[in-house]
């Protein structure tokens, strides 16, 4: 499968602003950047997808709902289809334009910063580095809205202000009534997505629907309710929890997604083995994780290392307790995997190693045990590199294992170091900031 790469590839505006920092954003936690294990089973949701993708070849905009709970493969379906498309529009219609990716990501700790999912999409499309000051950032964005014929004063504004980019003379939306400005940026929001959309097919994604902001939901509503729109498939991903709030339509696919069979989980277990394991072993292993893929891939690891005897049971704890198990085998500095997970789903070296008491030396050690226990992906050359949880569970489970005083402390001191040593990363990210001073109490 060729690389997945989330943003824009083909000839066009977004080559003039192309960057070095952005073509390292580029696909950063994609896990087709690292091993993964093969996909088994999906074969149905697939062709549903490919079949989705025909029509809109064809003129007629499609979108399918996908949900399922937390490790079922949501992702990694959306990752799959996409390498699919890319792979095939390549080999079919060469010199044509590339199928263009524009993936949302909705992000549990940003629930209530209004749009979050753009404001991080555009962040990573126009690839703004830290050390870019603000009329560099604000240039850049211009020149990419310009390549989509939105460069109206009015329109370059309102995407300035959603990237928290102070106000230009030159571009302003001042003016507006708050409900006006909502709207305003909700016309230009459409505007860009059909622009893209006039200029290739595209695939338009959004991640975890269920962690959308109010904003967020309300202009998907918007945009999915308003029609068909040609050229795109828009594919929305979230937990079985969320209920969409708006109606049914005939361009609108609902897929749920099923654990994994026992026959599945056994072709898993086969696979990459040399070895045929016991009947017995499958059994238990198809009992424990109840076919979901995320637990399903730990315990493969667990195989691998011959622990499967610990006390493990199905359901959230198995996480837990596996992850926790594995980092204390590997004798893991739990200080330093506690405060990865409140830097967050992605942080930079720089920003671990200013907020860290341990030296550059364990940390580095530290970090190699985490991506080689499987819970961080690493990304870039030491010490601009950044690192990414593999699954928010792992994450999560990591969090909730400190203790309160101590996660204070955490968020309290990444916050001055942002503050004091970031200050210009603090300025494109400023949710994240307001994350960690709310958190430090
Ligand atoms: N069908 C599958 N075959 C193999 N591995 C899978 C499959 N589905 C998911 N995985 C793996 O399980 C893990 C969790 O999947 P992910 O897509 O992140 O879940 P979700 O998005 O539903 O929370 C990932 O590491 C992924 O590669
Ligand atoms: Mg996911």
């Amino acid at each position: 499968m060729t690389p997945i790469d989330f943003a824009d590839r083909s000839p066009g505006p977004d080559e003039a602003v192309s960057t070095k920092s952005e073509r390292e954003n580029q696909g950063f936690d994609t896990p087709a950047a690292v091993a993964l294990s093969p996909l088994i089973g999906r074969d149905a949701e697939l062709r549903l997808l490919e079949d989705r993708w025909e029509q809109v070849l064809e003129g007629q905009g499609q979108t399918v709902l996908i949900f399922g709970e937390p490790g079922l493969g949501k992702s990694r379906l959306v990752q799959t289809i996409v390498g699919m498309i890319q792979e095939n529009d390549g080999a079919a219609s060469a010199g044509e334009p590339r199928p263009l990716v524009i993936e949302w990501r909705c992000a549990e700790h940003f629930q209530n910063s209004e749009l979050y999912p753009v404001s991080n999409c555009m962040n990573r499309l126009l690839g703004f580095g830290v050390d870019e000051s603000p009329s560099v950032r604000f240039e850049r964005l211009a020149r990419y809205l310009e390549g989509y014929g939105l460069d109206s004063p009015e329109s370059v504004g309102l995407f300035a202000k959603l990237l928290f980019l102070p106000a230009d003379d030159r571009y302003s939306a001042a003016g507006l009534t708050p409900a006006r400005e909502r709207e305003e940026t909700f016309r230009v929001l459409r505007q860009w997505i059909d622009a893209c959309a006039a200029k290739r097919p595209a695939l338009f994604i959004v991640e975890d629907l269920h962690w959308s902001d109010a904003s967020t939901l309300e202009f998907l509503g918007q945009l999915i309710s308003s029609g068909v729109r040609g050229g795109i498939l828009t594919i929305l991903t979230f937990r079985p929890e969320f209920k969409i709030p708006w109606p049914a339509a005939s361009h609108q696919t609902v897929l749920a997604l099923n654990r994994l069979s026992r026959r599945q989980v056994t072709e898993w277990m086969r696979t990459g083995s040399s070895k045929a394991l016991p009947e017995s072993l499958v059994t238990q292993i198809y009992r424990r994780t109840g076919g979901v893929p995320l637990l399903v891939e730990e315990f493969t690891r667990m195989v691998r290392e011959s622990v499967v005897d610990g006390p493990v049971g199905a359901g959230s704890g198995t996480e837990t307790t596996s992850v926790m198990g594995r980092l204390d085998r590997m004798a893991c500095d739990r200080e330093i995997a506690w405060l990865t997970a409140t830097l967050g789903h992605r942080f930079d070296y720089e920003l671990l190693a200013a907020t860290a008491t341990a030296g550059e030396t364990t940390l580095r050690a530290e970090l190699t045990k985490l991506v080689s226990a499987g819970v961080l992906y690493s990304k870039g050359q030491w010490p601009r590199c950044s690192y990414v949880f593999k699954h928010g569970l792992v994450e999560e489970a990591l969090y909730t294992a400190i203790d309160e005083q101590k996660r204070r402390q955490f968020h309290q001191r990444i916050a001055e170091a942002m503050e004091e040593q970031f200050p210009k990363a603090a300025e494109i990210e400023p949710e994240l900031l307001a994350e960690h001073c709310t958190k430090a109490g």
